[in-house]
C-alpha cells in the first residue's frame, strides 16, 4: 500500500512538471516558425526558442540570422527585450526576418513565462 502511494505521488509530481511546460495557446503562432526543442529545425524558418531566455541575441549555432538582429548580439534575451521584440520586431531590429508581432501585452507576458520554461 505504501509503495502504491509513493508511485502515485511520483506520478503526480511528474504530471505537474509536464503541465507547467505546456505551451499556452498564444504560443501556437510562434510554433509555426519556431521549434521549442534544441537545435536547428530544418522545417522551421526561425531559430529554435529552446533555451532562448538568457541566451545572447542571434547566437544559435547554425542559424542564419539577419544583419538587423546580429547587430544586437551583445545583448541577451531578457523579459524587456523579448517584450519589445514581440511587440514590433522591425522597430527593435530593423531588417529582421521575423514578420509577426503580438499586440496584447498579456499574451506577450504569457509567452515570455513559457519561454523561460524551455531549458
Ligand atoms: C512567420 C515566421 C515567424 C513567426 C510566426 C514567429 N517568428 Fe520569431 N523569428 C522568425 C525568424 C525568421 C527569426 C530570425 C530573425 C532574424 O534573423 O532577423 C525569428 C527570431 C526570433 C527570436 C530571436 C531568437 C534568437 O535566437 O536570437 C525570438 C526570441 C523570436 N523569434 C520569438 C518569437 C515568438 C515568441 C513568436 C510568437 C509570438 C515568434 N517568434 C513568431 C520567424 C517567426
Amino acid at each position: 500500500m505504501r509503495s502504491l502511494i509513493l508511485i502515485l505521488a511520483v506520478m503526480a509530481l511528474l504530471g505537474s512538471v509536464v503541465w507547467s511546460a505546456e505551451a499556452p495557446a498564444s504560443f501556437t503562432v510562434c510554433g509555426e516558425c519556431h521549434a521549442a526543442v534544441p537545435g536547428v529545425a530544418k522545417d522551421k524558418t526561425g531559430p529554435s526558442l529552446h533555451g532562448v531566455y538568457g541566451r545572447k541575441v542571434a547566437s544559435l549555432p547554425g542559424y542564419e540570422y539577419s544583419g538587423g538582429l546580429k547587430k544586437l548580439s551583445e545583448s541577451s534575451w531578457n523579459e524587456m527585450l523579448l517584450d519589445r521584440f514581440m511587440s514590433m520586431p522591425s522597430a527593435m531590429a530593423p531588417g529582421t526576418k521575423m514578420p509577426v508581432h503580438i499586440t496584447e501585452q498579456t499574451k506577450r507576458l504569457e509567452i515570455i513565462r513559457y519561454l523561460k520554461t524551455l531549458k
